[in-house]
């Protein structure tokens, strides 16, 4: 297992849709593997593929860190069979947006279907934080960040400002 580079907006690999995956292999689970560390070292509690820069549609979640003990879940070719009308709100952050957050709705419950980490068919119902968090990760799929859901100012200042970090980063680097 290894830590990847998580990539951070703007980047435009971040905006590319990913891919079906066509089979789930070693390769990608060793993939799967690298993901599920680098989302635990960072620390976050969902990291999808396109993140490292693997246009594939794979995403690592585990909303259970909170209580001391490892419940990762492992999403391959995620379908959103169902989602609830009503929704509600939780502060967003995203490894992609460094220290950046808003309140943001989405459906309190979602059906899932997709691939586990051994490539079987599963379905879920996701609610509550998981719900959102599951619709987080399948918006990065689609090359979509949650900051595309504030008005328009309020993402021009997060761009802005995530620039200008980077370009802070990269002098020291240099
Ligand atoms: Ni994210």
């Amino acid at each position: 297992m290894a830590l990847r580079k998580i990539l951070t907006e703007p980047n435009k690999i971040l905006r590319q849709k990913s891919l079906p995956v066509e089979m789930v292999d070693k390769d990608l689970q060793n993939l799967m593997d690298d993901m599920l560390e680098t989302m635990y070292a960072a620390p976050g509690i969902g990291l999808a593929a396109i993140q490292v820069g693997i246009p594939k549609r794979v995403i690592v979640l585990d909303i259970a860190q909170k209580e001391g003990t490892k419940k990762p879940i492992f999403l391959v070719n995620p379908e959103i069979i169902q989602k609830s009308k009503n929704n509600s709100t939780y502060e967003e952050g995203c490894l992609s947006v460094p220290g950046q957050f808003a309140e943001i709705d989405r459906p309190d419950r979602c059906y899932i279907k997709y691939l586990d980490y051994h490539g079987e068919k599963k379905e879920i119902k996701a609610e509550g934080m998981l719900s959102t968090c599951v619709q987080h990760e399948m918006d990065h799929l689609e090359g979509i960040l949650f900051i595309d859901y504030l008005s328009k100012l309020k993402k021009t200042m997060i761009i802005k400002k995530l620039s200008k970090q980077k370009k802070a980063i990269e002098r020291i680097v240099v």
